[in-house]
């Protein structure tokens, strides 16, 4: 099995039930995307989405199955309404609530357990990659941050730099092919399975800087933020991934 190709679109706090045509425009434009496609908006609007027919995602989850937790959200009600997988530990989680690896590893067990896909991101801020800690600060994410029932039919990890997300600022190829190269190293180390898990990249993926990045060796499709917004945004992007070899 090689890595499934995934295009997915995190809306962030994006979007009310008017976006979801947006939605249907992306459908009708891309009735075979020839890949897998994500989205992951508000959790006010999972269940709508997810009822479009396709595949939906939350942007976080407790660790906790059930319980006092005001304002949080369990993954198993992901599950019920409608979700098949979610973002965790994404930098502006991490950054915004402080979250850490420990954190996100629960939250990625509460997630399988639920039978949600966990999306685990990854990513080195600026000031780690000019003091040259880019590769270290990845791989200690990479461990800490994925836990032991990780396998390729639960796990996706989203490499994203920190000081690329909304900048109009990426790595160049070279950056993104050293990480990408190290994740799949360590996952295929670790897990029976690793060499099969997709990757993604994420940060100010583009229509016009996609098919560049698909060409990246281990890259299996991008996590966006802005671009999946429009569908005539996320169409191309979604068309350059399904084109991508390998
Ligand atoms: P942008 O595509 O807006 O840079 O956001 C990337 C991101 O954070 C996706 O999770």
């Amino acid at each position: 099995m090689a890595p499934r190709k995934l295009a997915a679109g995190n809306w962030k706090m994006n979007g009310t039930l008017a976006s979801l045509a947006e939605v249907d425009r992306l459908l009708a434009d891309h009735p075979q995307p020839g890949c897998d496609l994500l989205i992951c908006p508000p959790a006010t609007l999972i269940h709508a989405m997810a009822a479009k027919g396709i595949a939906t995602g939350g942007q976080d989850c407790h660790a906790n199955a059930s319980g006092a937790h005001t304002g949080d959200i369990a993954a198993a009600q992901l599950r019920d309404a409608g979700a098949s997988h979610v973002i965790l530990g994404h930098s502006e989680r991490r950054t915004d609530h402080g979250e850490t690896d420990d954190q996100v590893r629960a939250k990625a067990i509460a997630a399988h357990e639920a039978g949600l896909v966990a999306v685990i991101c990854l990513g080195e801020t600026e000031a780690q990659r000019d003091a040259d800690q880019t590769l270290d600060v990845i791989a200690g994410q990479l461990a800490a941050s994925v836990p032991d029932c990780a396998t390729a039919a639960n796990t996706v990890v989203a490499y994203e730099p920190v000081w690329a997300i909304g900048t109009g600022r990426t790595p160049t190829n070279d950056q993104i092919a050293e990480v990408h190269a190290l994740m799949r190293d360590r996952l295929a180390a670790r897990f029976a399975d690793g060499a099969d898990v997709s990757l993604l990249y994420g940060g100010s993926v583009k229509p016009g800087n996609a098919a560049e990045i698909f060409a990246i060796p281990h890259v299996d499709g991008a996590l966006v933020g802005g671009a999946s917004l429009k569908a005539g945004d996320f169409g191309p992007i979604v068309a350059a991934l399904a084109a991508s070899g390998g």
